[in-house]
């Protein structure tokens, strides 16, 4: 792979004690929002709430985010034919790339990770380096992007082709990744004839602030683990056994311990971070009842139930039913169902399973994050883990 020239990787921003990367790695906890920008968030419920897609909400849950302190949004980033999973989960969505970064005029503080899948199109690496310095620039290195290879056949199929092996897929995004970091760091023109890409004399200027954007993915195939280990400063992990928080907990040590080590073996650091669903209410009883009403009030086919044709590893472990409201509540790698002090004792054991930070989603996320901003946080300022 990539012969012609040797690549060379900027520093990463946790190398810099001044950016905002190592400013969100100086919490125990990281704190981020998993931004509803796509039609019903991560639950296909009908029951009443003011959750919307829409830039002017997304908007608005970012700065609500930023002044409760939180170090991360993030959005998802999909491809899906008309109707999408079903009448809630339709399909329409922002586009991940343009609608957070257009956030990073609006905030000063928080990390705004899009997600791209940059082997459609295709995109060539030089835009990807040169919109990535862009925005490194206009957020003040505040920037990242989710890396993805596309998992559903479906999204390969609207790009004209079929879907790429699975571990091809992780091959050709190191090759990208690989030359958009050299072009990130290069202070020469780049030449480059390489398995998929090519360039001749191509330069960006100017460069990241900080090396580079930050760089994230989420995986859990032994594939994915190993790009994340040569190129992510996070992980997004998955629940190794599905979305029951009692049985993942038993399951995380071990597969967090791997994330890391493969980074290790490398001389490399990568923080994990999880996206729990939180439905939090005054008692433990009201939580469940809560969930009860999403449950009550969902669409048959979930985002989980199946739809369509995935190959993602990361996901294998989930059943239908594994004790926790997995077709009804259908979102998160995990779900926290309680009350204040029963989300803050699972964010603590996360933690102490080796997460290094959680995306939360929220059923009601305006409401809902108000809520865990009054409640759940000042437990997890006494419980040492945010300051
Ligand atoms: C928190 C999280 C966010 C994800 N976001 C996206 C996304 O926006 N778009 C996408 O196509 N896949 C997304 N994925 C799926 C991953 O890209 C990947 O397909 C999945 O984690 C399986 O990877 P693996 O097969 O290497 O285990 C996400 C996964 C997780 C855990």
């Amino acid at each position: 792979m990539h012969k012609a020239i040797a690549l060379a990787a900027p520093p990463a921003p946790d190398g810099f004690p001044d950016s905002p990367l190592s400013r969100a790695l100086g919490q125990k906890l990281m704190l981020g929002l998993f931004l509803p920008i796509q039609a019903g968030g991560w639950t296909a419920s009908r029951l009443p709430r003011t959750t919307t897609w829409t830039f002017d909400y997304n908007a608005a849950l970012t700065r609500q985010a930023e002044a409760l302190g939180f170090d991360l949004v993030f959005g998802l980033a999909q491809w899906l034919p008309k109707g999408g999973y079903n009448e809630v989960q339709n399909g329409e969505a922002l586009d991940s790339f343009m609608a957070v970064a257009a956030l990073a005029a609006i905030t000063s503080r928080i990390l705004l990770i899009s997600t791209v899948h940059v082997l459609y199109g295709p995109w060539h690496p030089l835009h990807f380096a040169k919109f990535g310095a862009t925005l490194d620039h206009i957020s003040g290195g505040r920037w990242g992007v989710n890396v993805v290879t596309g998992h559903r056949a479906v999204e390969h199929e609207m790009f004209g082709w079929s879907r790429i092996d699975h571990d091809r897929r992780y091959e050709l995004a190191d090759e990208f990744l690989s030359v958009v970091k050299h072009l990130w760091h290069a202070d020469e023109n780049v030449s480059y004839e390489g398995e998929r890409w090519r360039m001749h004399d191509a330069f960006i200027t100017p460069k990241p602030r900080y090396g580079r954007p930050i760089l994230v993915n989420a995986t859990g195939s032994e594939a994915g683990i190993g790009f994340a280990a040569r190129h992510s400063d996070m992980v997004f992990v998955s629940s190794p056994t599905g979305t029951a928080f009692e049985t993942a907990i038993q399951a995380l040590p071990a597969h967090i311990a791997q994330v890391k080590a493969a980074a290790r073996r490398i001389g490399r650091t990568v923080r994990t971070l999880i996206n729990p669903l939180v439905i939090c209410r005054a008692t433990d009883a009201e939580a469940e009842a809560y969930a009860d009403a999403i449950v009550a009030f969902s669409e048959p086919t979930g985002f989980a139930a199946g739809k369509f044709d995935s190959d993602a590893h990361a996901w294998r472990g989930r059943k239908a039913h594994d004790g926790a409201r997995e077709l009804g509540l259908g979102g998160g790698n995990l779900q926290i169902v309680g009350s204040p002090q029963r989300v803050a004792d699972s964010l603590v054991r996360l933690h102490a399973a080796g997460i290094d930070g959680v995306q939360l989603s929220f059923y009601d996320f305006q409401p809902d994050l108000a809520y865990f901003g009054e409640a759940v946080l000042p437990l997890l300022v006494e419980a040492g883990l945010r300051r």
